[in-house]
């Protein structure tokens, strides 16, 4: 294990249309010029009031901020609605089946042939991983970034620590794979966001990354946008400070090219890359199944799917739209559309329920520059705290009343050549954190028993038998066992000790020894 003090984390570049270095000082009047020609002079109407600090403060921000493309992006957003909001029914066309492999009807031999080949692009240090963790946890209730939640798990580890374990375990297991003797490193480059960000970089280091080495955790973080009010004008959080947000994990394409980590990739010749959600505990980190899927398929792009449990379940929808892949975010999709129902299997024509794990090539990425101006913004409509500009006083509202603009991770899918699609047992790979304890629904609770329960099935399919204890409580009906993925990644490697054994639950095994020890 490496201890850590300090992240290697990559600078965040001056934004483009910075002329001035922080220490040169700041014409007031050509600033307030450009944001008149702009619209958006209210931003200094309390300028005189400010100290000289917060007025040197203000001007920075200002002059930092490209106000022009702020004042473009909103007239993209809303004078040309997304063709994702209108017209559905006639743009929009159900996956076709052949479009896609599922792993519910591949053979255990296709499965360990994609194992195979991921577990081998991994061994050659051609794997990396991307994690989104530059949202908040609103929906959640927690104030800490959602990857150090604790959901309760006999071992208390957080999400991140179970991320972190997987990445160690298969570093491991692609090095027994190809017999290498040479270090495997799977690089873990986390993105954060300004809220998120100070709190996650602490949260590794007062954990030594999880037993990672520090040197491969590389931390980014995204871009901001202001918050608008409908008509477009600035959000002010205080008198000397715009109001901004996250530009929503679709930001982390500019993100890994401005902060360098494109060029980090391309030094550890890296190829293919992971991106996932930070709050499902049930991810599969670079998984080299769906890694080897892609590049058996040749693909630049890769998207996980679940077949959605209902019309109203909140994940978006992999689709077509006008014969490019797309998906129809869950905020954004029409009732008749995500009712539909296929007359010839009787299940939901719109039924690819995106996950959030998305493949890419290192190729890919440095090309979604190419075409970054088509992307598309989403408006978030929201109760946003700000400064009423009209009496001077921050106002918490009762009703939504401004907008945040967003950029979403899978609007690049219709820029691919090759797209691959790839449905995966929601059982195994997907249970998100979404809501706050007792929702019943997306919550911790859910989370903790969906870990345990596949831990259970970990040990029968080994062959072995979980009985359970009188004393185990059996929170949420799933008994408790729970097994450290440092023991085993998706189930692998337990069978020559388990089959035709039986063990008692509760039991927290954190190593083969623990393992062996509890069998009878
Ligand atoms: C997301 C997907 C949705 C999918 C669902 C599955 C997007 C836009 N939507 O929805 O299609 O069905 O997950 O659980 O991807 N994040 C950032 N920066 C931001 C905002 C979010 O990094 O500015 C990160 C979050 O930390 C999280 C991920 O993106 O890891 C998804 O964000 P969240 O708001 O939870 O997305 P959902 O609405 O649940």
């Amino acid at each position: 294990m490496i201890a850590a003090t300090t992240p290697l984390s990559i600078k965040t570049p001056k934004p483009v249309s910075s002329e001035t270095s922080p220490s040169t000082p700041l014409s007031y009047h050509l600033i307030k010029e450009r944001y008149q020609a702009a619209g958006q002079g209210h931003l200094l109407t309390y300028y005189d009031d400010l100290s000289e600090a917060d007025q040197s403060a203000l001007l920075h921000q200002l002059h930092h901020l490209n106000v022009e493309r702020v004042n473009r992006i909103h007239q993209k957003a809303t004078t040309c609605p997304s063709p994702m909001l209108t017209n559905q029914s006639a743009l929009l066309a159900p996956l076709p089946e052949e479009c896609f492999d599922s792993i519910l009807e591949a053979s255990p031999d296709k499965v360990n042939e994609w194992q195979t080949i991921g577990l081998k692009q991994i061994a050659q240090n051609k794997v990396g991983v991307i994690l989104l963790a530059g949202g908040q946890g609103t929906r959640l209730g927690s104030t800490a970034p959602k990857g150090c939640y604790d959901i309760q798990l006999p071992s208390t580890k957080c999400l991140f620590q179970i991320q972190a374990e997987r990445i160690f375990k298969l570093q491991a297991l692609a090095r027994e794979q190809e017999g290498v003797t040479e270090e495997v490193i799977i690089p873990w480059y986390v993105m954060t966001s300004g809220p998120t960000r100070l709190a996650t970089v602490k949260f590794f280091e007062e954990h030594n990354y999880f037993g990672l080495s520090q040197d491969n955790v590389v931390f980014f973080e995204q871009g901001t946008l202001p918050c608008l009010t409908f008509d477009g004008r600035i959000m002010m959080e205080s008198k000397s400070q715009i109001a901004v947000a996250p530009d929503g994990n679709g930001g982390v394409y500019a993100a890994l090219r401005g902060t360098g980590v494109l060029a980090n990739m391309a030094e550890r010749k890296i190829e293919y890359l992971h991106a996932y959600c930070v709050d499902n505990c049930l991810v599969r980190v670079a998984d080299p199944v769906f890694i080897g899927y892609c590049v058996s398929k040749n693909a630049d792009c890769g998207a996980k799917v679940v077949r959605k449990k209902s019309p109203d379940e909140p994940v978006g929808v992999v689709c077509l739209r006008n014969a490019t892949f797309n998906v129809v975010e869950y905020s954004e999709i029409d009732d008749e559309v995500a009712n539909r129902i296929n007359p010839r299997n009787g299940q939901l024509a719109f039924g690819a329920g995106n996950i959030a794990n998305h493949f890419y090539t290192v190729d890919f990425l440095n090309k979604v520059e190419s075409f970054e101006g088509d992307l598309e913004y989403h408006i978030a409509r929201k109760k946003i705290k700000s400064l009423d500009i009209s009496t001077g006083e921050v106002v918490t509202p009762k009703q939504v009343n401004g907008m945040k603009l967003e950029m979403f991770v899978f609007d690049v899918f219709p820029f691919t050549q090759r797209m691959a699609v790839f449905e995966v047992d929601r059982r195994e790979e997907f249970s998100p954190l979404k809501n706050a304890p007792g929702t019943g629904q997306d919550c911790p609770e859910t989370s903790r028993r969906d870990i345990l329960q596949q831990h259970v099935r970990f040990i029968q399919n080994a062959g072995g038998k979980v009985v359970v204890g009188e004393d185990d409580k059996q929170l949420e009906g799933a008994p408790t066992l729970e097994i450290s993925p440092l023991v085993t990644y998706s189930g692998e490697g337990l069978s020559h000790l388990v089959s035709g054994k039986s063990i008692k639950t509760p039991l927290l095994i954190n190593s083969l020894e623990d393992l062996e020890k509890a069998l009878f």
